[in-house]
């Protein structure tokens, strides 16, 4: 169903009745509740109320926001984008501790806020909320905030919203894990012309650092048909670029009835006609199947760039990290990508720091950088997670240390990266427009396939169109371009 769809099914339903126990249903319910009450702040507010949401982390959680968005618009709430909202959200993210330190400076001064806006709303919901230790500080230390959820019951905003009316103090329902995949409910979409799609949930692979496989859970696919449903209801409203989204997308398909892979299900999105972008994000070099690469290459519709997060160049620390592959695995599935789609960027997350790494594990990280060259790539200080196996590995890094070996990274993938985009200069490719140069505002701004990202001069309603662009000149990590019309 579309949203609009469900917002005319609304007025089908009776809130005097029993609440209806199997999902979506019983969310339409409280949804359609939701609007009385909203009426009824909205009324002794003596105007229109309004929300934000504030992302943290990954694109995963930018698509639950969507959705968190979708909900409090049904609802009456008006979008805005400032902290002074009568209902703000912070949808957390705890991958690193500096995400956790974020959210608690922003609860700090929303403290004084709130205290100023009789109306106002605070929910706390994402990866952050599942550990138990930090509900505890919220429940002790922050006791303003109304709604916690966590990363299972994104759907239930509704519910909990309807709760908390009646709730005296915060509202807090944490779910360990889950197996529904709750479907049909109302998103609004950041962008008019691209969108996420979620293809599965949660991670199996507990690489030892990661805290993802205990605050996500474990995983689970959705079928195949609601996935490309989807797409064709966002192709039909004007999308023209999707992005797949898994913590894992190569074990698309693990659990379902239908025999399904992930390389067979992108074939399918691909073959979807008004879509004519489609990336994926995150694919687990243990198991990137030749069948997908074959995909990629015959499809050029699937962009010409591959995230392959490497963690490290060393073999040993890979092991450590039990990530499933070595060094020279990587490298040879990166040759065997690189000779079949020769046009193709790679970036790469990587981490500086994992406990016992020494100069010479960090050195296989450089040399690695070296060999492959990425076009770019996300460097992280190695940050301990509570609860992980490597939280409990003896660590005897120096701090200053690793933060210059993080320095001499960063410096290098810089230069490569550099010297790659700059390759392409003189080319004209096809770039899907996508909006106002944040720097420039006289410029718009797009991506070319591999995502390198491209400003020019042009027309505003060129925004959300595919269009050629000549790549007149480098400039370290975009192009300055000249549309070609
Ligand atoms: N410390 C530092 N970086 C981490 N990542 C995941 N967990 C940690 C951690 N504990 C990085 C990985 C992953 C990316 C999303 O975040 O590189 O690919
Ligand atoms: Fe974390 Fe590894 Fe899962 Fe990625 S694959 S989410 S790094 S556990």
């Amino acid at each position: 169903m579309t949203s609009k769809e469900i917002i005319n099914n609304l007025d089908k339903i009776d809130i005097t009745e029993p609440v209806p126990a199997n999902e979506p249903e019983r969310q339409y319910y409280f949804i359609k509740k939701a609007k009385e009450i909203y009426k009824l702040k909205r009324e002794e507010a003596g105007r229109d109320l309004t929300c934000t949401i504030k992302t943290f982390g990954c694109q995963m959680n930018v698509r639950d926001s969507e959705k968190l968005a979708g909900i409090l618009e049904t609802i009456g709430y008006k979008r805005s984008d400032s902290e002074e909202a009568d209902f703000v959200i912070y949808n957390t993210c705890t991958v690193r501790e500096n995400a956790n330190r974020k959210v608690y400076g922003h609860l700090g001064i929303m403290k004084h806020e709130k205290e100023s806006n009789p109306h106002m709303m605070i929910a706390l919901c994402g990866c952050m909320m599942q550990e138990p230790q930090v509900v505890q500080t919220i429940s002790e230390k922050y006791k303003f905030v109304d709604i916690v959820f966590g990363t299972h019951n994104v759907y239930k905003l509704a519910e909990l919203y309807c709760n908390s009316f009646h709730a005296k103090g915060t509202v807090i329902d944490i779910w360990k894990d889950t197996n529904l995949i709750v479907e049909d409910l109302p998103t609004t979409r950041d962008s008019s012309f691209k969108s996420g799609v979620n293809i599965m949930f949660g991670c199996n692979n507990f690489c030892t650092y990661c805290i993802v496989p205990y605050v996500r859970g474990r995983e689970r696919s959705r079928e195949p048909e609601d996935i490309i449903n989807e797409i064709k209801r966002l192709a039909d409203d004007g999308v023209v670029e999707i992005m797949l989204l898994g913590q894992n997308v190569n074990s698309y398909g693990k659990g379902l009835k239908e025999n399904i892979t992930f390389a067979q299900l992108l074939k399918r999105v691909t073959e979807i006609d008004k879509i004519k972008r489609v990336r994926f994000m995150t694919s687990h070099p243990k198991d990137l199947s030749d069948e997908l690469i074959e995909v990629m290459a015959s499809s050029d519709k699937v962009c010409r760039h591959l995230h392959l997060p490497v963690q490290s160049g060393s073999s040993r620390i890979l092991k450590q990290m039990n990530r499933s592959y070595t060094r020279e695995q990587y490298l040879t599935l990166v040759d065997k990508i690189r000779n079949r789609i020769p046009d193709i960027a790679l970036t790469t997350d990587i981490i500086v720091g994992f406990p016992g790494e020494t100069e010479e594990d960090f050195n296989d990280t450089m040399d690695m950088v070296e060999q492959v060259r990425y076009d770019a790539a996300f460097t992280f200080i190695y940050s301990k997670r509570t609860g992980t196996p490597a939280a409990a590995m003896t660590d005897t890094n120096d701090k200053a240390v690793i933060n210059e070996r993080y320095q001499r990274l960063i410096k290098r993938v810089q230069e490569i990266s550099a010297e790659k985009i700059k390759g392409l200069t003189g080319q004209v490719l096809p770039v899907l427009v996508e909006g106002k140069s944040e720097e420039n505002g006289s410029l718009l701004t797009g991506r070319l396939s591999n995502n390198t990202l491209v400003h020019f001069v042009g027309c505003e309603s060129l925004i959300g169109k595919i269009i050629d662009v000549k790549l007149v000149e480098s400039k370290g990590f975009y192009y300055m371009g000249e549309a070609v019309i």
